[in-house]
């Protein structure tokens, strides 16, 4: 264990972390300073039985089954279910999904004024945590019988289904266009395409192309496991709020440029790289020097040393769809070429740093038609399953504890009270 410089050998100790014994030679040496408290296994020390990931290999699986099968051939609403609930639906569950996802797809007519009291300048994400948020008001029942199945499988129909008209209004909100409602024949991506990208200008007709390409993305982004939205929304509704509450806070979390804001970030980074014609290697020689303040967004991630298997995907999807289409984004090509010139330099090398998720999935989305402020709202839109998942995980753990990370105290000890 290193503190402060020093190496300290530490003799084999075990201990014990609620029902689980450690043993703290496992401890791994970069962990940062560590005590033990028993109100940690709720905050730091998570067990899991929702995703695994193996960073070295670059491996993501959703209860045990590869991220690659998921995106290639389930439905997102399939894996929501399949997350949510802890097994595949049988085919009556699809379909009692499937119609509560239909009747829960129009929000509160009180929710609905509020969208036009919003400035059309609010970032979506504000608009999006906001009313999650006010779905507390709207459904306050929650809590009156927390053991009731139904309201569980309810509440997480709701979630999933108001969240893509939620995200959707504000967008209209915010191109002054009337809003599109939800329908009742559409499945669920084409029926937040529909909702996006019909106008009485122009009546959207569904592409089935980019139809199975959001499908894709949001299962794809629907859990990475305890980052930093996830564990927000475990810890937030430790405190047992309602979980509308709880998953608002991880909405929040993700919103920042250094988690699922980064997306947005990575377009905004390649489009000044675009615009002022900036060389790839004065760019590369750039983000290795910490005090240019000039950072490679979407590079590197906390757990991968290998590719991020999303990033494999979108990487190969959008070439493929750029193509099809005949689009020919120079932004793409700069991407390409950054991570060639990335993954030949030694800072990259030997570090294992990677292009992540974040780094091609802003491309696709733009050449599926979204702005720039929707991409943190689509992973928002993705995450919610998993965020749900792990909301009721952590909720019937045993033994519950409210989440309280260790605290070490690092200020004065006898200060003096200067007085008036
Ligand atoms: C995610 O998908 O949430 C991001 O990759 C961030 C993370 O997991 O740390």
């Amino acid at each position: 264990l290193e503190l402060e410089n020093q190496t300290i050998e530490l003799p084999v100790v075990t201990g014990t972390m609620g029902e689980q014994a450690i043993d703290i030679t496992n401890l791994r040496k970069d962990s940062g300073f560590i005590t033990l408290d028993s109100g940690y296994q709720n905050t730091g020390s998570c067990k899991s039985s929702i995703t695994y990931i193996d960073g070295d290999k670059g491996i993501l699986k959703y209860r045990g089954v590869n991220i690659e099968d998921l995106a290639a051939n389930a439905r997102f609403t399939e894996v929501a279910y399949f997350l949510v609930h802890g097994r595949f639906a049988t085919p009556e569950e699809k379909s009692e999904f499937s119609q509560q996802l239909t009747e829960n797809s129009m929000l509160h007519e009180d929710m609905i004024r509020f969208f036009h009291s919003v400035p059309p300048t609010a970032h979506p994400m504000s608009i999006l945590s906001t009313m999650v948020n006010a779905m507390s008001v709207f459904y306050p029942q929650y809590f009156v019988d927390e053991n009731d199945g139904d309201r569980y499988n309810i509440m997480a129909s709701r979630l999933i289904s108001k969240i893509r008209t939620i995200a959707a209004f504000s967008y209209k909100r915010s191109i002054g266009e009337p809003l599109v409602y939800p329908r009742h024949d559409l499945p669920y991506c084409s029926n937040f395409l529909n909702m996006m990208f019909d106008s009485p200008v122009k009546p959207y007709q569904i592409d089935p192309e980019t139809e199975r390409l959001l499908n894709m993305m949001l299962i794809i982004h629907a859990d990475h496991e305890q980052n930093c939205s996830t564990s927000t929304v475990r810890l937030v509704g430790s405190s047992k709020v309602n979980p509308y509450s709880s998953v608002c806070a991880g909405i929040c979390a993700l919103w920042g440029p250094l988690h699922g804001g980064a997306n947005q970030e990575v377009i905004e980074m390649l489009d000044l790289i675009h615009r002022e014609k900036l060389p790839i290697k004065s760019v590369i020689e750039k983000s290795k020097d910490k005090n240019s303040g000039f950072k490679l967004s979407g590079f590197g991630h906390r757990v991968y040393r290998n590719f991020d298997p999303r990033m494999k995907i979108l990487k190969k999807e959008a070439r493929s769809y750029l193509s099809t289409r005949g689009l020919n984004d120079p932004l793409m090509h700069i991407a390409l070429e950054l991570e060639e010139a990335a993954l030949k330099d030694d800072y990259f090398i030997e570090r294992k740093l990677y292009p992540n998720v974040d780094f091609y999935s802003g491309i696709l989305y733009r050449a599926m038609g979204f702005p720039t402020e929707m991409f943190t709202v689509l992973f928002a839109m993705g995450r919610m399953p998993g965020w749900i998942a792990q909301w009721k995980e952590m909720h019937d753990s045993i033994p519950f504890k409210i989440g309280r990370p260790r605290q070490i105290y690092t200020g004065p000890t006898d200060a003096k009270y200067p007085g008036n």
